[in-house]
């Protein structure tokens, strides 16, 4: 596999040709950003941990029968995936209240929900990922109906999954964002990371943050929080 031209570079991620048109390599940066990239910093070690624990993931949910677009880590940062063309919609699954939930209903943190909740945001740097329903991503051509049903199925299933493996682990799985793409022959598969940057992870006995909103509010302890996870999911 021989790497070549860099195609993209996202906030957390540069993404590069192969000499294999379907197979791309992702390498995780250090970089961290918030409030669509309005705050940024840096979190030491952070592209190693998010590299390994989103492959790990990943190699669990294959396991589980989720398509994914895994195919084969390279190195501390750097992972093969299969080229898709990713579904311009983040997926949001909800089981406990934080974040923009709790500020748009204006309740508090750490409500538990009876079901899980499931949320679309449009990927529009621009528009800055305004909230959108099915019916709005099926005018504006984002995905089919269809599509759309196949990765709510998808989607609740990584939840159910990963929900009861994390808590195996001492963690409260308080929300999370996904993304999907569409291969050559439109099969839909998980895209993207399942990391401490995309997920509320709570400490299941003392609700302790151990995710990204470290950085985001300024809580310190932010890189220890990502070593935690790391140790948790991977042993040391
Ligand atoms: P929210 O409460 O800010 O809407 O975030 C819900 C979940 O989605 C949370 O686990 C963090 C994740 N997320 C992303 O991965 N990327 C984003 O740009 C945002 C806003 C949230």
């Amino acid at each position: 596999m021989e790497k070549r031209e860099q195609i993209y570079e996202g906030k957390a991620k540069k993404v590069f040709a192969t000499d294999d048109p379907e197979l791309l390599i992702v390498e995780y940066k250090d970089d961290a950003t918030a409030f669509n990239g309005l705050k940024k910093g840096t979190i030491t070690g952070k592209g190693v941990i998010n590299n390994r624990v989103t492959n790990h993931m990943m190699r669990m949910l294959e396991k589980e029968g989720v398509p994914t677009h895994y195919v084969e880590e390279i190195s501390e940062r750097e992972t093969i995936v299969k080229k898709v063309s990713i579904v311009p919609l983040e997926v949001i699954v909800r089981n406990i209240s934080a974040g923009s939930f709790s500020k748009r209903y204006g309740v508090e943190e750490g409500i538990v929900f009876d079901e899980p909740t499931i949320e679309f945001s449009y990927k529009n740097d621009d528009l800055g990922d305004p909230l959108i329903n099915s019916y709005h991503a099926v005018a504006l051509k984002l995905a089919t109906r269809e599509e759309i049903e196949r990765i709510k199925e998808l989607t609740f299933r990584v939840n159910a999954f990963m929900k009861e493996y994390l808590l195996g682990l001492g963690i409260k799985l308080v929300d999370f964002k996904l993304e999907f793409g569409k291969t050559a022959d439109g099969t839909i598969v998980l895209a993207d990371e399942i990391s401490p940057d995309t997920c509320r992870f709570w400490d299941s006995k003392t609700n302790e943050k151990l995710d990204k909103d470290r950085f985001r509010r300024d809580l310190g302890g932010v890189e220890d929080a990502y070593h935690e996870i790391e140790k948790r999911l991977m042993g040391d």
